[in-house]
């Protein structure tokens, strides 16, 4: 469903659109919406029918999500009114008119909005990060508890390793544009690291700190223990495997130990 741009269309700064551009290289809500429901279904043999997604943004998983099933309906959270009204334009509208009625978008803070109770809870692309101090995230957790069905679930995505805690700059090719995450060295006092996306283009024009992420980096550990004080009654850890090169192979496993390797993702969920 995503708007990407091509090598054709010649985007330059002036014209790029970014978040066709963020859809295009950083978010892939499939391998997410597979997780979702494939992690469900294993617990509780049955397929989940409602999702909120927190932090949405452009709400693709919210639109992938009714798209699944006739009976799906998706709440999509956010606080910018920007990325939810392009996703509506871009994703939303284009959905089908059995579809449309099943997906809600909702612009509010995500520690003050209600929705119906869901079976599934969503904050990926660690957009729960920007809550920093430990009473905060509690607070949030506590109130994604109560939104959730009996039994419910709440998936976040997480990253750790050394190298995720100092400086750096990757730059990977996409169709069109090159896409840049760099990062600032995290402060060892607070846990506090600086993020940007920046896109270059063929014609030497950059969009430059297209999106900032102000984040603590939280451990995987300190995040499992807010979830069980925020009442959960279990906690997994699906950890990505890695090829033959060392890279992660998009395959998640529940695991209880693992080794801190230099840079790694996993997602933690949470079990009402
Ligand atoms: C990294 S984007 C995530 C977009 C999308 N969910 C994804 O996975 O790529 C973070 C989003 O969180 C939103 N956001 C930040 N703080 C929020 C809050 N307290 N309540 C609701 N949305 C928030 C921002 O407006 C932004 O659209």
């Amino acid at each position: 469903m995503s708007t990407t741009h091509t090598k054709k269309e010649k985007v330059t700064a002036e014209t790029a659109d970014r978040y066709a551009l963020y859809e295009g290289s950083v978010y892939d809500p499939e391998a997410d919406h597979d997780f979702l429901i494939d992690t469900y279904k294993e617990k509780h043999g049955s397929r989940p029918m409602l999702l909120r997604e927190d932090f949405a943004g452009t709400s693709l998983l919210s639109a992938m999500w009714v798209q699944g099933h006739r009976n799906s309906h998706a709440w999509a959270v956010d606080l910018d009114p920007e990325p939810l009204t392009w996703g509506k334009t871009n994703h939303l509208d284009k959905l089908n008119e059995q579809e449309q009625p099943r997906v809600t978008q909702i612009e509010a803070n995500v520690l003050d909005v209600e929705t119906p109770t869901v079976d599934v809870l969503t904050a990926f692309n660690f957009s729960y990060w920007c809550f920093k101090d430990r009473t905060l995230m509690l607070d949030y957790f506590k109130k994604v508890y109560a939104a959730l069905n009996d039994s419910g679930m709440f998936a976040v995505d997480l990253m750790g390793g050394p190298s995720s805690q100092s400086e750096c700059e990757e730059v990977r090719e996409e169709e069109g544009f090159e896409y840049v995450w760099e990062q600032e060295n995290m402060c060892a006092i607070t846990n506090d690291i600086k993020c940007y996306i920046h896109f270059h283009f063929y014609d030497g024009t950059k969009l430059e700190k297209a999106f900032t992420y102000d984040w603590r980096l939280w451990s995987l550990a300190e995040l499992r223990d807010i979830m069980f004080d925020a009442g959960f009654e279990s906690v997994d850890t699906h950890w990505e495997g890695t090829d033959e090169d060392g890279e992660g192979d998009g395959v998640f496993s529940l695991e209880t130990a693992a080794e801190n390797e230099e840079s790694w993702v996993a997602y933690l969920v949470g079990w009402k």
